[in-house]
């Protein structure tokens, strides 16, 4: 590595940057190491790189040292580097100023003024109630959060009602430490703000987020991670040292999404965000998983497991874990493959493709009749208009989902027995232990592959992959 010095100033390196020097504004320590333990007082952001002649004295030294080490050796020490370096006339050497970390990295460019803090003063009663219209648009977050945007605030998320946003904020200023003094450029944390808007005089702290360019969608994240393998590698285990380094535990595919460029397409260096980093429950959760979180490995093809594994070992995170991981995200990518070759085979591209059944060959005793007591009156209903009913609810669904979603997204269902359905609602339970009617129609669909897989079933709902 080229040598290192600490300069005060600028000033007397005038001389051109040296052609290569990919490691501006890298953060340093005093010896112009990376990657060190680094002590927070003692850190060093590298400006520039010359090549400077050495000092005429220096040179005749070394040019002794170096003939008599070659002379003495019968010359055979010439065909070390070490040695040959000492005859250069010129060198390389870094030069690095204190730095010492700032808040303003953080804040960038966010600039919170009246007219923001009035308008969200304004919608505040909207905010509180999450309701979304034209003017405020609200994102899915947790139960005690609002995330929003408010359309004449271009380029801002506000984050408001965080259980203590002070303490949210303090955590982004540690992590932005962390990416600087490791150097995890591939990992991009949102230029935020706090400030303070007073509502019938009450003070709420509020966090503005600069707008990373993500697709919102969980399920195309997905299928934007299986897709990217190889390409994401490197931000992989920078995320793997991001979680050692501050134990944070919240990784999900929503929290940390991959970065488009404008064009909308995958930036080339394959960026994620950090959106969510305010959970740190530990970084075993975070990399092999815990209650309600799916830790990284779930989130990653398998070639990666070794890199998270070894960057667990070297900063002494348990790996007691990860076996159970590598299992659990076995059957997820087996499951999701399987899913893929089930979309191939049948043709569908868009997602929004209807399934078409033909009932007879359903396998079912379609003439069985049973007595419904549906609002006041009692029907005879066949198992026959039950399946037709549900199979044109599925296909309903289907078609309402999102556009914007993947296609797994988009035929991924909840069959709930409302609407059209309701009158048939009796034929969801269970009786005398035999299979309901709605029950046995699903997995038929699945046994003739007209469905991927019943998920579960929650309460009187049916969790359908389509
Ligand atoms: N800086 C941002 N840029 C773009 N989208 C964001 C940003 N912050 C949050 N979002 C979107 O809002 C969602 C909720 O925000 P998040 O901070 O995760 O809330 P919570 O802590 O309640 O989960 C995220 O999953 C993401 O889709
Ligand atoms: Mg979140």
């Amino acid at each position: 590595m080229p040598k290192f010095q600490i300069i005060d100033n600028n000033n007397y390196i005038n001389l051109p940057d040296s052609i290569k020097f990919n490691s501006k504004d890298k953060i340093v320590n005093r010896n112009g190491s990376y990657h060190q333990e680094n002590d927070l007082t003692d850190m060093y952001r590298l400006i520039s790189k010359k090549e400077l002649k050495l000092e005429y004295k220096k040179r005749i030294i070394n040019g002794f040292i170096g003939v008599l080490i070659v002379v003495c050796s019968f010359g055979i020490a010439f065909f070390f580097k070490f040695i040959k370096n000492l005859f250069k006339v010129k060198e390389n050497i870094r030069f690095g100023v204190k730095y010492t970390i700032d808040e303003k990295e953080l804040n960038g460019d966010i600039i919170i003024n009246e007219n923001i803090i009035s308008k969200i003063k304004f919608f505040f009663n909207k905010i509180t109630n999450r309701q979304g219209d034209d003017d405020i648009k609200f994102y899915n977050s947790q139960y005690n959060n609002r995330v929003f945007e408010l359309k004449d605030v271009p380029g801002l998320i506000f984050k408001m009602n965080y259980n203590n946003a002070e303490d949210r904020y303090k955590k982004m200023i540690n992590a932005h430490y962390v990416l600087r003094i490791n150097s995890l450029a591939l990992l991009v944390l949102p230029h935020a703000k706090i400030f303070d808007v007073n509502v019938n005089g009450e003070s709420h702290k509020i966090i503005a987020e600069q707008k990373l360019n993500i697709i919102v969608n969980e399920s195309m994240q997905e299928s934007l991670f299986y897709n990217s393998k190889e390409k994401l590698n490197d931000t992989i285990k920078q995320l793997a040292l991001f979680i050692c380094k501050t134990g944070y535990s919240d990784v999900e595919f929503r929290n940390n999404p991959i970065i488009n460029n404008e064009n909308g397409i995958m930036d080339e260096k394959n960026k994620i965000a950090l959106l969510d980093i305010e959970e740190t429950a530990g970084a075993e959760i975070g990399l092999f998983r815990g209650f309600c979180r799916s830790g990284l490995i779930a989130l990653v093809d398998k070639e990666n497991n070794d890199a998270i594994k070894n960057i667990a070992q070297e900063n002494n995170i348990s790996i007691d874990n990860f076996e159970s991981a590598v299992e659990i995200q076995k059957n997820k990518l087996m499951n999701y493959s399987d899913l893929q070759i089930f979309y191939k085979r049948k043709n569908i591209s868009t997602g929004s493709e209807e399934i078409v059944v033909n009932i007879e060959s359903l396998d079912l005793n379609i003439e069985d009749e049973s007595k419904t007591n549906y609002a006041g009156t009692v029907m005879l209903v066949k198992l026959k208009d039950v399946a037709k009913a549900v199979i044109i609810k599925i296909n309903e669904l289907i078609q309402k989902n999102d556009k914007d979603n993947s296609i797994k997204g988009r035929r991924f269902i909840k069959l709930k027995m409302s609407g059209n359905l309701q009158k048939y609602s009796k034929f969801t339970y269970e009786y005398n232990g035999e299979e309901s009617w709605v029950g046995k129609i699903i997995h038929s669909l699945v046994n003739k592959n007209h469905i991927f897989k019943l998920i579960r079933k929650v309460e009187q709902t049916y969790h359908i992959q389509a």
